[in-house]
């Protein structure tokens, strides 16, 4: 039996982790900090201050980690650490620590894609085979991805201004209802009517399953400036209606994704927006709709965490696919090198 155990650590954005876990999908420790205290004076992660967190706790974090697993670093057999993409401060923290163990021990690092560990996050508590569909979405990402293989992505579609979480918790602020937004507007949405305003569904039938948020974004300023100031039932109705036009363009989107990847066996949603029961729901619909199983891996998983970067990196070392001391940490890294190549400025990696 294959018994090989990683040592996982993720500090791409705002959440500091580090999880064990074993071949046989055991996850033998799984810790991780948010630092919403930290970043909600300012409405949203502030790079400088994220960096400082994670160098301050991602040390005492593995020590945390081994301990909970009742384990010695000389019992890891490999180290794993997100690579990129995300804010390089706190990745350069994460990749560091990860090749400062790696050096300490004398094991293998893996230096892994964090969208890869979001990617591969469904078949650490399933049986999920390639290739599949993957919907990311979250405060940073939002793509959909036909999966095939370890290390083999298709980007069918990413956003060509703000992710999708990235426009729940600009609405949000310009409501004044706190961060993080995604949980707030799904909040006040379940009171308020989304027939109210009437939204643009941007990029809605266009033949690639890109995203575009921002002009959503502005049009939901642009009604809350004709309102003056919104009363409670006026914010419920905008919330609604927002949330109703963020619905509506994914499940566009997702539809459009699986016409052009046809032989996908499941429809798997990721990211911390997958949170969101109208978001969920619809997925699951059009899934049933198609024939298709639809997998949303337990919260926990979706949104940030580094059980989800151990078991990209266990995936990675069976296939002997280590790396050397001198992997770069890096802001960008898409997962297709060739979506990365292809036109559309202002098209996000
Ligand atoms: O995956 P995640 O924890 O972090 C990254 O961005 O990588 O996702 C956080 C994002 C935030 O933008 C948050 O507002 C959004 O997910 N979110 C939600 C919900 N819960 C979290 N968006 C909509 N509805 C929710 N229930
Ligand atoms: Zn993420």
């Amino acid at each position: 039996m294959d018994e090989t155990i990683i040592l996982g650590l993720e500090s791409s954005c705002d959440e500091t982790a580090a999880a064990i876990v074993r071949a046989d999908k055991t996850i033998l420790a799984n810790r991780v900090a948010g630092q919403e205290e930290e970043h909600r004076p300012y409405g949203g992660v502030v790079p400088e201050v994220a960096a400082r967190a994670h160098a301050e706790r991602l040390a005492p974090m593995v020590e945390a980690a081994l301990a909970d697993a009742n384990l010695r670093l000389a019992d890891i057999d490999a180290i794993a650490a997100t690579a990129g993409p995300g804010l390089i401060g706190g990745v350069m923290v994460g990749l560091v620590t990860g090749k400062a163990l790696a050096v300490a021990t004398g094991k293998p690092l893996i230096a892994v894609n964090h969208l890869e560990g979001h990617a591969l996050s469904p078949r650490l508590v399933g049986d999920v085979p390639f290739p599949y569909l993957l919907l990311l979405v979250s405060g940073g990402h939002c793509q959909l991805l036909r999966v095939e293989g370890v290390g083999a992505y298709r980007r069918l579609g990413t956003t060509i201004d703000d992710a999708a979480g990235e426009a729940f918790d600009k609405v949000a602020k310009l409501l004044g209802l706190g961060y993080p937004g995604g949980p707030a507007v799904e909040r006040w949405a379940r009171r308020g009517d989304p027939c109210r305003f009437d939204l643009p569904r941007p990029l809605k039938g266009t033949a690639e399953p890109h995203f575009s948020f921002a002009g959503l974004k502005s049009a939901v300023l642009r009604e809350a400036g004709k309102l003056g100031t919104p009363d409670d039932t006026d914010k419920a109705d905008l919330c609604a209606s927002f949330q109703a036009a963020v619905v509506d363009s994914i499940l566009d989107r997702t539809r459009r994704a699986l016409d052009l990847a046809p032989d996908v066996t499941a429809l798997v949603v990721a990211g911390g927006v997958a949170a969101n029961s109208a978001i969920r729901a619809g997925l699951e619909a059009l899934a049933n709709r198609q024939g298709l199983p639809f997998i949303a891996p337990p919260g926990w998983l979706c949104t940030d965490n580094a059980a989800m970067i151990a078991w990209a990196g266990l995936e990675r070392f069976r296939l002997g696919l280590t790396d050397g001391l001198d992997a770069p940490a890096r802001a960008r890294w898409p997962l297709d090198p060739n979506a990365a190549r292809a036109p559309g400025a202002g098209v996000k990696a």
